[in-house]
């Protein structure tokens, strides 16, 4: 008894191993063999249907078949990208693997220092893996601190680090300027502002180098505003004031409050806005300073809003 081996050549061609040798037959149209005791299998080869971290395309593993392969994104393929199931019953050429994509040691910027960085796979990094820089003293980065090892085994682009200086400050008109006693300002080093006694400062208190070279603000003193009203209640931040007692010493440049105003006609009371701007604020026209004299008025303030 021998138990026959055939293998699909095309639709009618057969290749039969009886008792170990090969011989060549000819399917019929029927696709049944005349003898009962032979019948027509494809060769099969291994299975094959999974590769690690790739994907395999595939429709049977029989003979005469193709499969092919990708991996996923941060492998390559190591081997070929597509075999086939032989006569024999073994892939040709030999099924691959997905070998991970590595960067080598990232190069260092000049003036820069690698602040982070843990190679995954002995010196060497693994896709996404990442690398941060920071610069030197004095020194500006310019491009992302921040490196990526990109599926192509390269890092992405590197940053640059350029020494910049900034000029002196220059001290504003009714105020001072302090900043550090070195020969050159460079990149992050700060300077303080302040004004002489009834002004004040328009920006900030401290300013820093940027690294564009310029200083982050130019801040300036500003004169305060002396009331010309000797009596008036005011909105002020939303709320109601009195004006002679919340701005005695005067209001600050930049300060806003409204004042009331009646209408005559409709004997109801709107406000009117008014800011010190540089020693100067307008009082609106439409304001009338409530006499004392007059105590049978009613101050506008205390008339119904339009
Ligand atoms: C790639 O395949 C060859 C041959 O199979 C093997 O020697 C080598 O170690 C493989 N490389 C990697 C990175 O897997
Ligand atoms: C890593 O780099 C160091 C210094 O260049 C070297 O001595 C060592 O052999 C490297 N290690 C590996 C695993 O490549
Ligand atoms: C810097 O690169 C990282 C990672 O590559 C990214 O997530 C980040 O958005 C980048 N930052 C800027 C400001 O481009
Ligand atoms: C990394 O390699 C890819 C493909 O070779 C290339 O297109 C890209 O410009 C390289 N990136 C850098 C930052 O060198
Ligand atoms: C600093 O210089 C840059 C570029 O010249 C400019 O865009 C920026 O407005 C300047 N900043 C200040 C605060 O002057």
């Amino acid at each position: 008894m021998f138990s026959p081996v055939l293998i699909l050549l095309s639709s009618f061609l057969c290749h039969a191993i009886v008792a170990g040798r090969s011989k060549r037959f000819t399917c019929p149209l029927t696709g049944m063999w005349p003898i009962n005791t032979l019948k027509c299998t494809p060769r099969v080869c291994p299975f094959a249907g999974i590769l690690e971290n790739g994907a395999v395309r595939y429709t049977t593993f029989e003979y005469p078949n193709m499969i092919s392969f990708a991996c996923n994104t941060g492998f390559y393929l190591n081997g070929t990208s597509s075999s086939q199931c032989t006569e024999e019953g073994k892939w040709s050429p030999e099924l691959p693997v997905c070998a991970a994509i590595t960067c080598p040691p990232p190069p260092v910027p000049k003036f820069a220092t690698l602040h982070v960085h843990k190679p995954s796979v002995g010196n060497n990094s693994l896709y996404r893996d990442t690398a941060v820089f920071e610069c030197l003293p004095k020194y500006a980065m310019f491009g992302n601190n921040t490196i990526t090892c990109t599926a192509h085994g390269n890092w992405t682009e590197l940053p640059e680090c350029r020494e910049v200086k900034c000029p002196f400050p220059t001290r504003p008109d009714n105020g001072f300027v302090n900043y550090p006693a070195k020969q050159v300002l460079t990149y992050k080093d700060k300077a303080t502002y302040g004004c002489h006694d009834t002004y004040n400062l328009d920006g900030p208190g401290e300013v820093e180098c940027t690294k564009m070279g310029n200083w982050s603000a130019q801040p300036s003193c500003k004169a305060s505003c002396k009331l010309s009203v000797k009596k008036a209640t005011v909105l002020y931040q939303g709320e109601r004031v009195k004006l002679q007692e919340k701005f005695k010493d005067g209001m600050k440049h930049g300060e806003k409050v409204s004042f009331f105003c009646k209408n005559k006609e409709k004997k109801c009371s709107y406000t009117e806005e008014a800011q010190c701007i540089d020693g100067t604020i307008e009082i609106p026209k439409c304001f009338k300073e409530h006499s004392s004299l007059a105590f049978w008025k009613t101050d506008a303030s205390d008339v119904k809003p339009c």
